[in-house]
């Protein structure tokens, strides 16, 4: 074993040292923001502590547990609630200067607007910012990031009702007033898309609506739902930010963005027929929000499909659209071949996940993937894809800044790991050298990227997939809670230590 074990050392780090010394990071900003991202229920645990309230994801992992692949849920997580000060110190020690979080909105408004403001939430971030601050680490806060009070749900079925924007409107003034005179990086929503495919298209994640043709869902029905559900996100984001513009950001001076699930579509073939699939793949995923908030409508291409199933801004809404944002956040993971379903045959497939009969994603192309395939199902190593989401954003929105609010490695947990397996990870390390190589050519042909966050700094709870998934650049035993340092840890420690000398 010691043989084969150096035998993947010298293999694994072939590729890497020509890769290496053209990761350049004199090319990045001085002032470039090199973090972690982690979300609140992924993290926290204390799921009922100091009065915090249910969320929609607290209901569905206790009333469905067989829903998670193994059964868990968040309540404890990797408690980072009363970790929170160990947690800086392993983020201090590989030299980031940034840390992305996000609020857990049943922690600080336990009934939504309808119920008290709980101080006992208020107190929790006001520590975990100020132990941050302390260490030059900078905030960087999503208000929602996937849960919601369940008060919400129960009342209207969350982002369906028109009333959610009020409710945001009123999570969003009140962590801006608490926490604003030291959040300086606010992004007001995590991945709305997959947000709205999961849980009002196809019906598998909070709150469980679908529409044809994914049959066989508990309850809903409806082709209009999740553009409804996207209408009314697009316009809590705007009312949040309209907000924040009038009443914050001149005295407290943050910027404000929202944060985007950005797979890279790559047609099939050549021919005009996959192009265009190729782009309504993108119209039916990050531009459907982002258009809005940036040219004031919807994407062309959707409003000429969708016709009157897509819901219409008034002129009110139009100017609120206009307070626009700051950055936009990418999420980039892996990329997918795209082909026509319109002209040409498609069978439905499960990766017909998005528009069904518009397109086909699939990683395929003639049997042959993307990229390298990882031990999870969805991601495939495609480092191109990240210069390419990049410049593709850069054009399309007239060189907005940018941060890579997330990019990471998973692994499947594998129960029999030894120490050494679990701890050294060149396929994290190597994805990071690739993908952050890969963005340093974006950023050099003139791409305006800020900030980049690896997806995460610990291993945590991956959703449907409970802990079955490691994304850590720090392994958690879950039975100790107890940290250790990977490979990847120190691979990213000794970037960041370079940036910091060069520049
Ligand atoms: C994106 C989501 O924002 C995050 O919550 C999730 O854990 C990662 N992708 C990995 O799947």
């Amino acid at each position: 074993p010691f043989i084969n074990f150096l035998l993947l050392i010298s293999l694994s780090s072939l590729p890497l040292r020509a890769l290496s010394n053209r990761l350049d990071p004199s090319h990045l900003p001085n002032n470039f923001l090199f973090g972690t991202a982690s979300s609140a229920y992924q993290y926290e645990g204390a799921y009922l502590s100091d009065g915090k309230g249910l969320s929609d994801w607290d209901v569905l992992t206790h009333r469905t547990p067989e829903k998670i692949k193994d059964g868990s849920n968040g309540d404890i997580a990797v408690d980072q609630y009363h970790h929170y000060q160990e947690d800086i110190d392993l983020m201090e020690a590989i030299n980031v200067n940034s840390y992305r979080f996000s609020i857990s909105w049943a922690r600080v408004l336990p009934k939504g607007r309808f119920g008290e403001i709980n101080y006992g939430g208020i107190s929790y971030y006001n520590r975990l910012i100020n132990a941050l601050l302390l260490k030059g680490i900078q905030p960087f806060v999503t208000l929602s990031h996937f849960d919601l009070p369940e008060e919400i749900v129960y009342r209207y079925g969350s982002w369906l009702s028109p009333e959610s924007q009020e409710d945001f409107i009123y999570l969003a003034d009140l962590c801006f007033k608490s926490f604003g005179d030291r959040v300086k990086y606010w992004t007001t929503f995590n991945e709305p898309d997959n947000l709205v495919t999961y849980g009002y298209r196809r019906g598998e994640a909070p709150p469980f609506r679908c529409s044809k043709p994914f049959g066989n869902c508990s309850e809903g029905d409806s082709e209009k739902e999740p553009y409804v559900a996207a209408h009314n996100i697009i316009l809590s984001h705007a009312a949040a930010v309209y907000i924040y513009r009038t009443k914050y950001q001149a005295e407290q001076g943050g910027k404000i963005g929202i944060v985007m699930h950005c797979d890279w579509y790559e047609p099939i073939s050549n021919s005009m027929a996959d192009k265009k699939a190729t782009e309504r793949a993108r119209s039916f995923t990050n531009n459907w929000f982002l258009d809005p908030i940036i040219f004031g409508e919807y994407p062309p291409i959707m409003q000429k499909i969708l016709g009157n199933i897509l819901p219409e801004f008034s002129s009110n809404d139009k100017e609120k659209l206009k307070s626009g944002l700051d950055f936009i956040g990418i999420n980039y993971y892996t990329s997918y071949y795209v082909k026509d379903c319109i002209y040409s045959k498609c069978e439905p497939g499960p990766w017909i996940t998005r528009t069904e009969g518009l397109f086909e994603q699939s990683a395929l192309k003639d049997g042959v993937p993307i990229g390298k395939p990882t031990s999870i199902d969805w991601q495939y190593v495609y480092p191109q894809g990240i210069e390419k989401i990049v410049t593709y954003v850069k054009n399309r929105y007239n060189n907005t800044p940018i941060f890579i609010t997330e990019n990471g490695y998973g692994e499947l947990d594998k129960p029999n790991n030894t120490e050494e397996q679990y701890l050294n990870d060149f396929n994290r390390k190597n994805y990071m050298v690739g993908h952050l190589d890969s963005l340093l050519e974006a950023i050099r042909k003139g791409a305006d990227v800020r900030g980049y966050f690896v997806w995460s700094l610990l291993d945590n709870f991956e959703w449907l997939q409970g802990y079955t998934v490691r994304f850590g650049l720090y392994h958690v035993d879950y039975a100790t809670l107890k940290r250790t340092p990977r490979l990847s840890a120190s691979w990213y420690k000794e970037f960041i230590a370079k940036h910091k000398t060069e520049t």
